[in-house]
């Protein structure tokens, strides 16, 4: 079986997370996500965090010389060696550069690339609808993927929280971010050949079995 070394691609809101999260379980391979690892180091309170808050509040980009400290120190790690999917990196060139000169001397390259194809209105509705739990990272929304119990986590039972940058002001920001910085990267992945651009506009369910269907095949 070929090794899944994944590398999801795609505007903020697109579903990344979503399927990723099916991905990691189906596969029992890491899903690291740059944004999630960012807001638990705002959340701990440690120096990394303390740098970061103010730019992830204002939906710009962590500058690419502390975010390649931070994906290093990540893919070195044992799991990463059973196969990985990437979800938030990398946004720039120069940290697709540096990401694939990590991966070859680690001898473990990306296998397979999905992009998500969304557009701005779908995803600003999308996340500003968003909640999150803020203890096991479940991903619900109020109009497309209610929790069972109003506001709370199916899994923890806690309070579903909404993330600091969801707003809809800062959420059309980062659109424009992601648009200027990180779609160009495109250009860059599109050599590989397992590059899959997928509809992410259906519901979770047909897009969950688009990105199933692309895995099996380069399995
Ligand atoms: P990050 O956390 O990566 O945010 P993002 O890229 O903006 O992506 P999102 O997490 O918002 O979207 P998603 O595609 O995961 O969507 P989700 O599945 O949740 O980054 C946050 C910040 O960290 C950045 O702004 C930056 O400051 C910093 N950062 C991170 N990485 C960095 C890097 N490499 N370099 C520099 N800075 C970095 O879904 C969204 C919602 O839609 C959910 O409510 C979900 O339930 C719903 N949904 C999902 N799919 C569907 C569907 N098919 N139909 C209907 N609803 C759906
Ligand atoms: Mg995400």
């Amino acid at each position: 079986m070929k090794k899944l070394n994944l590398l999801f691609f795609g505007p903020p809101g697109a579903g990344k997370g979503t399927i990723a999260k099916e991905v990691s379980k189906h596969y029992n391979i890491p899903h690291i996500s740059t944004g999630d690892m960012l807001r638990e180091a705002v959340a701990s309170g440690s120096e990394l965090g303390k740098k970061v808050k103010s730019i992830l509040d204002s939906g710009q980009l962590v500058p690419d010389e502390i975010m390649l400290d931070v994906i290093k120190d990540r893919l070195i790690k044992e799991d990463v060696k059973k196969g990985f999917i990437l979800d938030g990196f990398p946004r720039t060139l120069p940290q697709a550069e540096a990401l694939e000169k990590i991966l070859n001397e680690l001898s473990n390259p990306i296998t397979g690339i999905i992009y998500f194809e969304v557009d701005e209105e779908t995803i600003v509705k999308r996340i500003t609808s968003r909640r999150i739990c803020p203890k096991c990272g479940k991903i619900y929304n109020t109009i497309t993927l209610k929790p069972k119990v109003d506001n709370k986590c199916d899994i923890c039972g806690v309070d579903l929280i909404q993330r600091d940058d969801d707003k809809e002001e800062v959420v059309r920001d980062r659109y424009k971010v992601y648009m200027e910085k990180t779609y160009p990267v495109i250009e860059f992945y599109k050599k590989y050949n397992h590059f899959f651009t997928v509809d992410g506009s259906g519901t979770v369910e047909i897009v969950t079995k688009k990105v199933f269907n692309i895995l099996e095949a380069i399995e």
